[in-house]
Order: structure tokens, then C-alpha cells, then sequence
């Protein structure tokens, strides 16, 4: 499992460690207004959604990261373990490399072994065919599939994809399989045109996957012997600003945020903002290597259980009721709203 591939997965996961710390997460541009009187209980306050055709324990789920080699199989194994203890929804990383590489399937279908039972989303970047589609949701006995649009990560990449056809592939994905189909960027955001192009072939499910977290501009740019495109460094729309351009749409897919999610805050500032679920990549990572898995376990159990106390500071029985905050935006915030004609 050593070939190029194997080894440019093994280095996402590096890179993303390496400027994990030093993202910018938008959601510092937005603040909740403190209400005195929640009038609650913390057991009346309920954090099951609808998501995907299931009921889910939480608006949360574990974002697509990896795959491909032993060491991201490895990773893949405790995040499946992560996802079933705590009842959140998984992706895994993007299976492309385990269509070309056959054998590399188990470091994806892992996940079955640790988790048989949870909801788990299987991965694959936009342009390939219903076939592919189908064969990468049967390998993990997918239960909804993730399509990624990268556009701008591959044309950082030297050796990435200089052709972006997409809309069709999509349609006939979304068509063809009978399973939920996801549309996802991988940190650049989305207009609210993007979502009405999605929209107009048929697709109902967006993650918006924002700037302000995990960065494939940075990643792929530390990657190329020269960095001369470190000028996109900052390319795309933060998580917030993807959110609010949400607001522009007369119908609205089911919409997940992700993009510098990493505190329970975070995730109820977006589904205050209007996502419908909070996905979280580059945080857990960050707790899987850094710590060992327990502790990691302990975190995220935690951080479930703040988030439900968040919900009930915030006078929110349920889900629904998070979309109903008084909030405040920074300046550069409001700024971009204003320009975007969004009230
Ligand atoms: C990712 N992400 C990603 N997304 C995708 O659709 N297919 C993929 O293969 C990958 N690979 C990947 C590897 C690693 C190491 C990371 C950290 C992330 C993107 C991910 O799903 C998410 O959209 C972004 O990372 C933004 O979320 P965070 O990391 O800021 O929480």
C-alpha cells in the first residue's frame, strides 16, 4: 500500500494537523444573544433530527476525511468507532483511489467492522459515473453518498483536473441511485447560485463546506515544489458567509454546514445561521492524533452533551427551535450581507 496515492492521503492527513491550529473559523464573526430566562430543563430538551431518511441523535456528523492506505484505514476504523458509540452520522474520505486500486477497499469498508449498524455516507468526486457511484456506496453498504466538487483544489494541484463538466454526471447520479445524494465542496463554500444550479437538476441535499477550517488551498499549496499559488490561500466563501447566501433562496435543500466547526458554539451559531446538521472534520482528526482514542471517545461525548446544554441556554426544546436565536454579526460580517442584498 505504498503507492503514490496511498502516500498523497497520508499526506492530507498530515498537512491538515499541521495548520489545523492556525485556521480562522468564521463563526467568531457571529454571536448569539444571551437570554436570561430559558424556561427549560436540560431533560426536556430534545437533539433528535431528521436527517437523510433517519432519525439521527444530534444535528452532527463526522465529515468525509480519508482512506486509502494503512495508516487512513487505521483512522477510518476509529472513526467508525467514534460514530457508533455516539450515534453520529460518518463519511468517509473520498474512494476514487479504491476504484483504481482494488485492494486499497478494505481501508474503506473498515468502517462496516467498527460500525455495522450507523448511518455512513460514502464518497466520491464529481465526474465520475452512476457505476462508480454505485459501486463505492456498495462498498461500505452506504446508507447516503457524498458527491465532492473540488474544483479549486484540483487546479492548485499541478497534477489535479483541468476539466469541470459536472452538471450532467450529477443529474444522473441524483437520478440513477436510490439512496440520499449529497452534493459537497471541500472548504471554498457556495453561492446561492451554486445551490440553484444543484437545485435545478434535482439535487436535494448540500454541504456547504465553508472556509475557515481544514484548507485544501494551504494543503495542496505546502504539496507543489513551488507555492506560487499561495495567493489562493484565502479563496472562496467562509462557512458563515455560504450560510447566509442560503437566505437568498426561495426553496432551500437540506443543508449541512461544515468548514471550522471544532466547539459545540460553533455548530449551533451554523444551525442558527440554518443548516440542518453541523459536520465536523479537521477537529476530530485533530483529537485522533494528538490523543489516543479513548480520550478522544471521552471528548466527543462531552462535547455532545455541551452541545445539549448549549441548546437549552439558548431556549431551544428542540432542533427547530435553534433557527430562532437573536444573533449579531461582525462588521466584515454584515459587510458581506449588505453587498449580497441579504436581510
Ligand atoms: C477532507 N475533506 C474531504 N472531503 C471530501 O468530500 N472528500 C475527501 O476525500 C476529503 N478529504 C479530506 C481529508 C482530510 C484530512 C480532511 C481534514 C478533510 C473535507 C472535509 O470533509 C470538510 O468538508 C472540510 O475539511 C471542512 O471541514 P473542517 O475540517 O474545517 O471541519
Amino acid at each position: 500500500m505504498t503507492s503514490q496515492q496511498s502516500h498523497r492521503k497520508d499526506e492530507h492527513v498530515s498537512l491538515a494537523e499541521k495548520f489545523h491550529q492556525s485556521a480562522n473559523s468564521s463563526f467568531d464573526q457571529v454571536r448569539i444573544l444571551h437570554q436570561s430566562l430559558p424556561e427549560l430543563a436540560l431533560s426536556d430538551v430534545d437533539s433528535m433530527t431528521p436527517f437523510a431518511g433517519k432519525q439521527i441523535a444530534y444535528p452532527v456528523m463526522i465529515e468525509a476525511m480519508t482512506g486509502g492506505s494503512e495508516r487512513t484505514g487505521q483512522l477510518n476504523a476509529q472513526l467508525a468507532q467514534l460514530a457508533a458509540i455516539t450515534h453520529l452520522p460518518m463519511a468517509v474520505g473520498s474512494q476514487s483511489v479504491a476504484l483504481k486500486e482494488p485492494d486499497l477497499a478494505e481501508t474503506f469498508s473498515i468502517v462496516r467492522h467498527y460500525n455495522p449498524t450507523g448511518m455512513m455516507i460514502a464518497n466520491i468526486g464529481a465526474g465520475h459515473s452512476v457505476d462508480d457511484a454505485r459501486k463505492v456506496v456498495e462498498m461500505i453498504s452506504a446508507d447516503a453518498l457524498q458527491v465532492h466538487i473540488n474544483a479549486a483544489q484540483e487546479i492548485i494541484m499541478p497534477e489535479g483536473d483541468r476539466e469541470f463538466y459536472w452538471l450532467d454526471q450529477l443529474a444522473a447520479i441524483v437520478a440513477k441511485l436510490d439512496i440520499p445524494v449529497i452534493v459537497k465542496e471541500v472548504g471554498f463554500g457556495m453561492t446561492a447560485k451554486t445551490v440553484q444550479k444543484l437545485m435545478s437538476i434535482g439535487v436535494k441535499y448540500v454541504d456547504l463546506s465553508g472556509r475557515g477550517g481544514t484548507s485544501f488551498a494551504k494543503i495542496e499549496n505546502f504539496r507543489r515544489p513551488q507555492k506560487e499559488m499561495a495567493y489562493l490561500d484565502d479563496w472562496g466563501l467562509t462557512t458563515t458567509e455560504s450560510l447566509l447566501e442560503m437566505r437568498k433562496l426561495s426553496a432551500r435543500p437540506v443543508i449541512i454546514a461544515s468548514g471550522g466547526i471544532k466547539t459545540p458554539l460553533d455548530a449551533i451559531k451554523a444551525l442558527a445561521l440554518g443548516a440542518d446538521v453541523a459536520g465536523m472534520a479537521g477537529e476530530v482528526l485533530h483529537h485522533l492524533i494528538t490523543d489516543d482514542y479513548s480520550v478522544t471517545e471521552d471528548w466527543l461525548i462531552h462535547w455532545l452533551q455541551d452541545f445539549k446544554c448549549l441548546m437549552l441556554l439558548t431556549g431551544s426544546k428542540t432542533v427547530k427551535d435553534l433557527r430562532k436565536q437573536s444573533m449579531v454579526f461582525s462588521p466584515e460580517l454584515e459587510s458581506f450581507a449588505r453587498q449580497r442584498f441579504i436581510s
